[in-house]
C-alpha cells in the first residue's frame, strides 16, 4: 500500500475570464454557490479526505483569496455578543490551522502542469499528493477525493477521477485510454490532453481530482509543451504509463458541475439551492413555476 495522502495542490492562479466582468475584481473560486465560495467547497472535501496541508498556487490579484482564510476576530468577537452562536458556528467551520496553508506563485500563466509544479519543494521526493481543480465542484457522498483516497489504497500508482462525456464534448478534457475496465475503476494505456474531435480514444473524461505518485511532479521537472502549447498535467501522468507505472481512473459516485462554465455555474446552483433544507421548498416551488410559465408559453 502507498504512502498517506496528506497534502494536496489548489492550481488557483487562473484569470476567469468567463466570470467577466465579476473577476475583475473577484477571483473566480471567492464566486458563491449559494452562500460559500468554490474554494471552500474544495478544502472541505479535501478535509473529508485527511488532507491537512492546503497549497494554493495563486497569481496576481488573488489577494481576497488569500484573506478569505484568515480568522474573523472582529467579527467572532462581535456575533459572540450578540449571541449568534449558529453563524458563529459557519465562520468557525471556515477556519485553518496556522501554518496548514501555503501560498506559491505562478508567475506565468503556461498551463495546469506548469502550475502544479510550482508547488514542487513543498513536497517530500517519496511523497503522493492530490490536485483538486476547484472549478469542478462535486456532489458525493463520500466526497469524490475520499472515494479516490480509498480506491487509491488498493491500487497505488496514480489515480484520477473520471466520467463518461458525450463524444462531442471529449476535446475539452483529458481522455483516458482504457486498457482494463474493471467497473468502478479503470487502468489506464494512456492518456490524451484535449484529443481532436473525433480522434479520443475512449469517453472516459478526465475530472478535476487527482492522486498523484511522487514521479509525476519529476516528470513535469521536463516542462514539456502540450496541447495548446501549454505545460499539461495529463502529459505528465501519461508518461507515468509509457515508464511502466500504474494510473487508473475511478469513476466517482456523484454528480459534477462544471463551475468554470456560466451554465454549468448555474446548474449547480440549482442542485445546492435544492439541497438546503431552509431553501428547498421555496426554491422548488418557484423552479416549478418558471417552467410551467415556459411551458405555457411554448
Ligand atoms: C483541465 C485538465 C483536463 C481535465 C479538466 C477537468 O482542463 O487539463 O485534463 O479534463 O481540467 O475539468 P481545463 O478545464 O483547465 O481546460
Amino acid at each position: 500500500m502507498g504512502r498517506k495522502v496528506t497534502k494536496a495542490i489548489f492550481p488557483v492562479a487562473g484569470l476567469g475570464t468567463r466570470f467577466l466582468p465579476t473577476t475583475k475584481s473577484i477571483p473566480k473560486e471567492m464566486l458563491s454557490l449559494v452562500d460559500k465560495p468554490l474554494i471552500q467547497y474544495a478544502i472541505d472535501e479535501a478535509r473529508a479526505a485527511g488532507i491537512k496541508e492546503f497549497i494554493f498556487v495563486t497569481s496576481r490579484g488573488k489577494g481576497s483569496l488569500e484573506d478569505y482564510f484568515d480568522h474573523a476576530h472582529e467579527l467572532e468577537s462581535s456575533l459572540k455578543k450578540a449571541g449568534k452562536e449558529e453563524l458563529l458556528e459557519i465562520l468557525r467551520a471556515t477556519n485553518m490551522e496556522s501554518g496548514a496553508i501555503a501560498y506559491i506563485r505562478q508567475h506565468k500563466a503556461l498551463g495546469l502542469g506548469h502550475a502544479v509544479w510550482c508547488a514542487r519543494r513543498l513536497l517530500s521526493d517519496d511523497e503522493p499528493f492530490a490536485v483538486v481543480l476547484t472549478d469542478d465542484v462535486i456532489q458525493g457522498e463520500p466526497p469524490c477525493l475520499q472515494q479516490m483516497i480509498e480506491a487509491y489504497g488498493e491500487t497505488g500508482g496514480s489515480m484520477v477521477a473520471t466520467m463518461e462525456v458525450a463524444a462531442d464534448k471529449a476535446s475539452s478534457y483529458g481522455v483516458l485510454d482504457v486498457a482494463e475496465d474493471m467497473g468502478a475503476i479503470v487502468r489506464a494505456k494512456g492518456m490524451v490532453e484535449k484529443p481532436k474531435a473525433g480522434t479520443q480514444p475512449s469517453n472516459l473524461a478526465v475530472i478535476g481530482r487527482y492522486i498523484l505518485a511522487p514521479t509525476v511532479m519529476k516528470n513535469l521537472n521536463k516542462l514539456k509543451q502540450g496541447a495548446g502549447g501549454e505545460i499539461q498535467l495529463t502529459d505528465a501522468i501519461a508518461e507515468e504509463i509509457q515508464a511502466g507505472r500504474d494510473v487508473f481512473g475511478l469513476r466517482f459516485r456523484g454528480q459534477r458541475f462544471d463551475c468554470g462554465s456560466k451554465a454549468g455555474f448555474l446548474q449547480a446552483t440549482v442542485a445546492f439551492g435544492l439541497e438546503r433544507d431552509e431553501l428547498k421548498d421555496e426554491f422548488a416551488d418557484y423552479l416549478h413555476q418558471v417552467m410551467a410559465m415556459r411551458r405555457a408559453a411554448e
